[in-house]
């Protein structure tokens, strides 16, 4: 196996080189040839400083995160760590790129850093459900206080090169070029001087004030509470950890750091945030196929998606030109992108500056004719086969041949869209979700001839518009809103037999859901998914389907837009407020269609709309819809609000146990009026021998290799 580190020498300066690609992550052996290297270098005679730098386009972004899954191995980060605090020759970090979780705990273990101006530093561990484990919290308060250090590490978010000087982060800041060179010239001046570990540095005593823990922890109870639900745990063990670097000796901090670490790192919490940190870059590995770059993008449709997806790839740096074949749709469009546009410089998100090139870089046209030159068409029309159909015949004769096409749909047949152009090898759906550009979602729908380079680019191409996309397959509803379908369902169902839509959205989302199903609905409009079931010839036959949405729809109510749906809205306001008069609907149309009413519990009206997930979630999985559970995963938590701290539904089915499952879904059809409910065969399958749906996908792959 190649060496993981390398130590090269300048005069009496060893220089060491972590090399482990992508991103240089501390796993094991890296941890044991860094250890061994740095004891080298320290026990040499000829050596008189050490630098250690990574190689690639990163310091080193953190421990190795698959390892977590198992017990630490031996040498422990915080040991590694420890020496090369404890070496008796200066060492110097130089960074570029980025150093996060532990490859900032190696910075700052460290005795300077050296930083290029492309240097990210960040603790994003709580993100994961975890803390810095291997010294972090102890040593960065003594660096730069204890306030600047809660924020970093309760926020997770990196911070760039001039904040990082300006909290004294960093020693010496150059180009990135001249990092190598710097950095061995400030390791020369270092040589012979007095220099201080982190750990010795005593805290500045004016911060050390137990009411501000108490502060900090208070602040933390009135956060958002699915942010608490997720990371709390984590963020309450960094408060912990920061209060004991205050107060407490140094070793005594780490010890509880490494304690507390531990505890999070077996978490459910921490595993299906981990579980998810891989689910969202798995579909990335595409992008590395051959990809053309797009310059210069067409937005077919001005209305609110059609101007989110423009806005999105103007921010992005693109060109684009957005076609309505109507004037005022078209006005309205490019208003809505002036609007977004002006949100974000509110927000400080861009610059006014950066603003005034997004609106220059879009052209509003009138026709098809306009987008001869672009590389690629998003069309974003109202949802019917037929209109798309004519808009794709234009579209084919007015574009470029090698031009790709892409759809917007979020249901409806990519094979007989790509049908209606010659060029079905370049045509697949990019569907995003609304607001589209706030919603990071896009499912990269690949049709029956879609070329792989086809795929390759427009996956290039999310990744580089900030979205994560995943590659789905073609079938109603793809993977999102066909689990969408049967989820509503049962949501659906319980109406008329007998919970309310209160009690419905509030048992889902103390379950975590980041919205009760009714609400959505009502913020979708109750009239969009009434339309696409018209459309549709292959739903079931039970008259109790959907029923309560299609009669709400038929009475005028639907949903936000008209002030009252499953809900009343106040005029002005988005607060949904149980009405009376839905109940007497309800109750009247359940009568009408015989189903007997009782009492249900906060649990069966969760387990029967989870179940029903992870049901058709396997259904997808065996019929290759999906290409693994993680993708459902990923879409269900980035699309779907399904609670990030629960891992999506196919990790939730692992936790609870498809057996569990199978059970809970078998006692469910042997009720009267459940008989549609039939356990997936790879459910059934995965039931009886216990097995996660991770272990079957961990099987497929295997297989594929
Ligand atoms: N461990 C294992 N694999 C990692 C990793 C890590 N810490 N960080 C990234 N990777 C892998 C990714 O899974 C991906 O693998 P693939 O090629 O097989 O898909 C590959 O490295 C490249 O990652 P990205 O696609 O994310 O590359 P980008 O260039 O877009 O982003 C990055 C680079 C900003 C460094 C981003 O990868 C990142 O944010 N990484 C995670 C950093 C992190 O969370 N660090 C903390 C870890 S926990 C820790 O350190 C605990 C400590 O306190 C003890």
């Amino acid at each position: 196996m190649d060496s993981m580190v390398r130590t090269e020498r300048d005069h009496d300066i060893a220089l060491i080189y972590i090399q482990h690609p992508s991103v240089n992550a501390l796993s094991q052996p890296v941890r044991h040839e860094l250890l061994q290297a740095v004891i080298a270098a320290d026990e040499s005679a000829a050596i008189s400083a050490i630098v250690i730098m990574g190689s690639g386009k990163h310091f080193v972004a953190g421990a190795d995160i698959h390892e977590f899954d198992a017990p630490p191995v031996s040498p422990l980060l915080n040991d590694v760590l420890l020496r090369i605090e404890n070496c008796r020759k200066p060492v110097i970090a130089a960074i570029h790129g980025s150093a996060l979780g532990g490859g900032f705990e190696l910075a700052l273990a460290c005795h300077y850093r050296c930083a290029a101006n492309d240097a990210k530093f960040g603790f994003p561990e709580v993100k994961l459900g975890l803390l810095p484990g291997s010294g972090g919290t102890q040593r960065l308060p003594r660096v730069i206080g204890v306030n600047a250090a809660l924020d970093i590490m309760l926020g997770g978010d990196p911070i760039g090169i001039n904040r990082a000087v300006a909290l004294g982060i960093v020693d010496q800041q150059s180009t990135v070029d001249e990092l190598l060179a710097r950095s061995l010239q400030f390791a020369r001046m270092a040589i012979g001087k007095p220099w201080r570990r982190t750990c010795d540095q005593l805290m500045d005593r004016a911060q050390i004030d137990t009411a501000f823990f108490a502060q900090e922890r208070q602040r933390l109870m009135t956060h958002d509470t699915g942010r608490i639900e997720a990371e709390g745990s984590a963020q309450e063990a960094i408060i912990q950890c920061v209060e004991a670097a205050a107060t407490q000796p140094f070793t005594d901090g780490l010890a509880l750091s490494r304690r507390l670490f531990e505890e999070r790192r077996v978490s459910v919490t921490s595993r299906a945030l981990r579980h998810l940190f891989f689910a969202e870059r798995g579909s990335r590995s595409a992008v590395r196929a051959s990809s053309a770059y797009i310059k210069h993008v067409g937005v077919v449709g001005a209305g609110t998606m059609g101007a989110g997806i423009a806005t999105t790839m103007a921010i992005a740096g693109m060109y684009v030109t957005l076609v309505d074949s109507q004037p005022a749709a078209l006005s309205a469009g490019m208003l809505r992108i002036r609007d977004i546009v002006a949100t974000g410089v509110r927000k400080g998100r861009i610059t006014g500056q950066q603003g005034d090139e997004v609106l220059a870089r879009v052209t509003g046209a009138g026709d098809f004719n306009q987008l001869a030159g672009v590389q690629l068409v998003i069309e974003a029309v109202v949802e019917s086969l037929v209109v798309k159909q004519a808009v794709f015949r234009q579209l084919d004769a007015a574009c470029a041949p090698d031009a790709i096409l892409a759809t917007n749909t979020s249901t409806l047949d990519i094979d007989a869209i790509g049908s209606f152009t010659h060029r079905p090898g370049k045509v697949l759906g990019m569907h995003f979700f609304s607001p589209a550009n706030v919603m990071r979602l896009v499912e990269v729908v690949r049709g029956r001839q879609t070329s792989a380079e086809t795929m390759a680019t427009v996956l290039g191409l999310t990744k580089r518009i900030g979205k994560l996309g995943i590659v789905v397959g073609n079938c109603f509803g793809f993977v999102g809103n066909r689990m969408l379908y049967a989820y509503g369902r049962e949501n659906q169902l319980l109406l008329l037999e007998g919970a309310t839509p209160t009690q419905i959205d509030e048992a889902l989302k103390e379950f975590g859901m980041a919205m009760g199903p009714h609400a959505v609905g009502d913020l979708a409009g109750l009239d969009i998914g009434y339309r696409v079931r018209r459309e549709r010839h292959d739903l079931p036959t039970d008259p109790r389907y959907y029923r309560i949405a299609d009669v709400l729809v038929e009475a005028g109510r639907l949903g936000q837009k008209t002030g009252k749906g499953m809900f009343n809205y106040e005029p002005g306001s988005r607060q949904p407020v149980a009405d009376p008069e839905v109940e007497h609907m309800i109750i009247a149309e359940a009568k009408r269609l015989g189903v007997t009413r009782r009492d249900l519990t906060k649990s069966e009206i969760v387990d029967r709309c989870m179940m029903a997930l992870i049901n058709e979630g396997a259904r997808i999985l065996a019929s290759g819809i999906a290409e693994s559970p993680a993708d459902i995963d990923a879409i269900w938590c980035n699309g779907y609000g399904f609670p990030r701290w629960r891992g999506g539904p196919m990790f939730y089915a692992d936790c609870v146990g498809t057996t569990h499952v199978v059970n809970r879904i078998r006692q469910f059809s042997s009720q009267p009026g459940l008989e549609h409910w039939t356990v997936a065969p790879l459910l059934e399958q995965l039931g009886l021998t216990a097995q996660g749906f991770s272990d079957w996908a961990l099987a497929q792959q295997r297989a594929r290799a």
